[in-house]
């Protein structure tokens, strides 16, 4: 396993140049685009790695995996009124599907979607972002993690789309919340910095039937096939079925280049590359997932 992750490493890094760190977001626009990390957690507790596996870097959207999680164990299906379980084929921050369906947004994974599994946790912890750094640490066995006050500052200064989504979903009556306080515990997260192996191990639950790494039942069996389902489905937002056709996992990208992968019942992959394609995906981190899913011949499908 090491020497395919050596090779895979060196084929991915050859794409370096052709993508472009995310720039919306100043405070990662900064970040060295010559960079790849790869890590793999197995059920059986084994962990392979190559590159700048252990380079921590901001996990971005890949924080609504935990957040969702956090929400279903609190809300279960009755969350499902707020937001729905389809893929949006839109940009992961499209407001324009908001304004014809009400105020629901798509799935839980575009920014919308994201933001009112925010406003449900905020309504149901005193500190939403204590108790989300809590949860991530726990997940990852590391209790060092934090989150980098420079991106969610950055990400707060420039906040217009998403508080424009947060205040919509305000005029319908989809967010409890007071919109500015929500927008920073989900800044806050988003701003999470964490490395492959870290997040590899984070998601151990999703490969293993809801149990984590050191053996809590995080999600029951059934709810971890259906956030898979939902990751297969909307984890890539418009480039879902592109993922589905080259990698074949449930997946979730995030701006900072991150991508996790789930093989269910075998492991949980998490690879790392900041350059992203046109849809807001790592560039690289896709490539290193196809070669990985052809060469051992992993798919859900
Ligand atoms: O709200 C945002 O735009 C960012 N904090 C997260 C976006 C993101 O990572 C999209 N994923 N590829």
């Amino acid at each position: 396993m090491d020497d395919l992750l050596k090779s895979i490493e060196c084929q991915a890094r050859k794409l370096i140049g052709q993508g472009k760190v995310a720039d919306y977001i100043p405070a990662l626009a900064k970040v060295d685009p010559n960079q790849f990390g790869i890590a793999i957690y197995s059920n059986d507790g084994q962990l392979y790695h190559a590159g700048q596996a252990r380079t921590n870097f901001s996990i971005q959207s890949i924080s609504k995996v935990f957040s969702l999680t956090l929400a279903i164990k609190h809300y279960g299906d009755g969350m499902w009124q707020r937001v729905g379980r389809e893929p949006s084929g839109n940009p992961f921050n499209s407001l324009a599907q908001l304004e014809y369906e009400a105020g629901i947004p798509r799935n839980p994974f575009i920014n919308a979607g994201a933001l009112v599994i925010s406003d449900m946790n905020q309504s149901r912890f005193a500190s939403p972002h204590y108790a989300m750094r809590e949860f991530i640490r726990r997940l990852a066995g590391n209790a060092n993690l934090l989150s980098d006050q420079n991106v969610s500052n950055s990400e707060y200064e420039f906040r217009s789309r998403n508080a424009s989504m947060a205040y919509l979903m305000k005029a319908f009556g989809n967010f409890d919340n007071d919109v500015e306080a929500v927008l920073r515990n989900y800044f806050y997260y988003c701003a999470m910095r964490m490395n492959c192996v870290d997040l590899a191990k984070a998601f151990s639950f999703l490969a293993n039937k809801g149990v984590s790494h050191t053996g809590e039942q995080i999600l029951t069996a059934r709810e971890t096939a259906q956030v898979n389902g939902l990751l297969a489905t909307s984890g890539l937002y418009d480039e879902a079925g592109n993922f589905a056709y080259r990698v074949g996992l449930p997946g979730k990208s995030g701006v900072g280049g991150g991508i996790i992968a789930i093989v269910p019942n075998r492991f949980s992959v998490c690879v790392w590359s900041p350059e992203l394609n046109k849809s807001g995906n790592s560039l690289a981190g896709m490539a290193a997932l196809e070669a990985l899913s052809e060469s051992i011949g992993w798919s859900v499908f």
